[in-house]
């Protein structure tokens, strides 16, 4: 049986053949036709060859590299998981310790860069200073246009590796007043991250190790999702060539959005405003009446129960050991309780993303609401500069560029404005 497509345009009669290759077919062999495929938001489409993330959204799987998400959940640690998205393979003893020695060694920011934070209002949304921080770094490392050059390519890799969760720890002191806290290399990633949040004036900031842990686990499950709005938009600023640091702060603007990184906020907003649990069912009515979205629940691959969000369930328990149970728990629970059984959201399949439950944790660990978004960038940087590396050194890839249906007036004679 041949792996062969054929089409017939009915108007002409004519047909045409297209190869059909890992179950796909080159949208260009519809040109012999004449036509172009059309396809907003990307529903049928896939813009890349990718062997990062797998997502099996029927099936709820998700693999990194191969390694289904729940063993890396259990077993690994956040640098580990980076490392294997971004170099292929798990590292060896030796490799992991090269890697989080360079990774701990680069989480210093410029002074300049404090001084820049220092620009903004008390009250700036910190994602607002985490994209412009990112972006500004271009500035510090001008080295970083030679995108062709893979040791160049490295080292910024590491850098925004390393500096991303000092960026977004200043961003929340900043709205705080309180003075910047430089990084602890003899701490581990999450650890340091959380002693440049909280440290006061003891000499070494010490967190729980069960929210350490609990941290490590929320960075590993956001550190990929393939083809996503953000990765789209960092492979599309990647294929002009432009630097990883605003290619990045492009990524990170899009994360920004409610629909996506963005969401986490929303659902602690959304179960703030709800306020208790007797008013849930109002509150699903509503939904199903086309009054707004039940935040953090929903997924453009996942039709079935998000895999992560299973996971950060269980973490959430782990968290509430230690920090007292979180009161919008009840609400959440009871939210996901009625949704799972009603018909609205039964027939969509919609069920419980990956932001429905990671608020609460975020929460617990005594992390103000506007700062959720950045905890979702900290670690997907690993997974941005992944597809970064695999667009950029993609021979088949070029700068995306996509067609249009031009639906607009044809040619007008220009009107001058005291005629109009
Ligand atoms: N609450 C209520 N209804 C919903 C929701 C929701 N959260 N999500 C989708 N629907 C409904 C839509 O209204 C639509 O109904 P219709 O067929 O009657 O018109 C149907 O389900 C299909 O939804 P789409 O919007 O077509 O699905 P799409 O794949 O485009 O959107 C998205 C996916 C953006 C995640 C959506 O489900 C949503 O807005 N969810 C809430 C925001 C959220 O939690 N985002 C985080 C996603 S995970 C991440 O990015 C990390």
């Amino acid at each position: 049986m041949p792996d062969l497509l054929r089409f017939t345009d009915e108007r002409s009669g004519a047909s045409f053949e297209a190869t059909i290759a890992s179950d796909s077919i080159h949208a260009t062999a519809l040109r012999q036709a004449g036509l172009v495929s059309y396809d907003p938001a990307f529903l049928n489409t896939a813009s890349v060859k990718s062997s990062i993330t797998f997502i099996d959204g029927d099936l709820g799987i998700l693999r990194y590299r191969g390694y289904p998400i729940e063993q890396l959940a259990e077993q690994s640690t956040y640098l580990e998981v980076a490392y294997l998205l971004i170099h292929g393979e798990l590292p060896t003893a030796t490799e992991l310790a090269a890697w989080e020695h360079e990774v701990t060694f680069h989480t210093f920011l410029h002074e300049n860069v404090k001084r820049l934070m220092e620009g903004f209002r008390y009250d700036a949304h910190p994602m607002g200073m985490f994209v412009s921080v990112a972006a500004a770094l271009s500035t510090f490392y001008p080295e970083s246009r030679d995108v062709d050059d893979p040791d160049v390519r490295m080292a910024q890799v590491v850098r925004l590796i390393a500096k991303t969760p000092t960026i977004a720890a200043w961003s929340y002191r900043h709205s705080r007043g309180l003075p910047y806290v430089y990084p602890d290399n003899e701490l581990g990633f999450a650890a340091n991250f959380l002693s440049m949040m909280f440290r006061i004036a003891e000499p070494k900031f010490e967190a729980d190790p069960a929210l350490v842990r609990a941290l490590e686990v929320l960075f590993i499950l956001h550190a990929d999702h393939e083809q996503n709005c953000s990765a789209n938009v960092m492979r599309s600023i990647g294929s002009s060539k432009a630097d990883p640091y605003v290619a990045l702060a492009g990524a990170a603007a899009a994360l920004y959005g409610p629909l996506h990184g963005g969401a986490n906020e929303e659902v602690l907003r959304m179960l703030e405003a709800i306020g208790d649990v007797r008013n849930v069912p109002e509150f699903v009515d509503g939904v199903k009446a086309g009054h707004g979205l039940l935040m953090g629940f929903g997924h453009r691959v996942y039709k079935n129960y998000d895999p992560r969000a299973r996971i950060i369930k269980d973490a959430a328990d782990r968290v509430f050991e230690v920090t007292g149970r979180n009161p919008l728990l009840d609400i959440a629970l009871e939210l996901e309780k009625i949704a799972l059984e009603d018909e609205y959201f039964v027939s969509r399949k919609l069920y419980p993303n990956v932001d429905f439950y990671s608020g609460l944790i975020y929460q617990a660990l005594g992390l103000p609401t506007s700062l959720f978004p950045v905890m979702f960038a900290i670690p997907r940087t690993a997974g941005w500069l992944a597809q970064w590396l695999e667009g950029v050194q993609d021979p088949e890839q070029k700068i995306t560029r996509p067609r249009q249906l031009y639906l607009g007036h044809g040619e007008r004679r220009f009107v001058p404005i005291d005629a109009r």
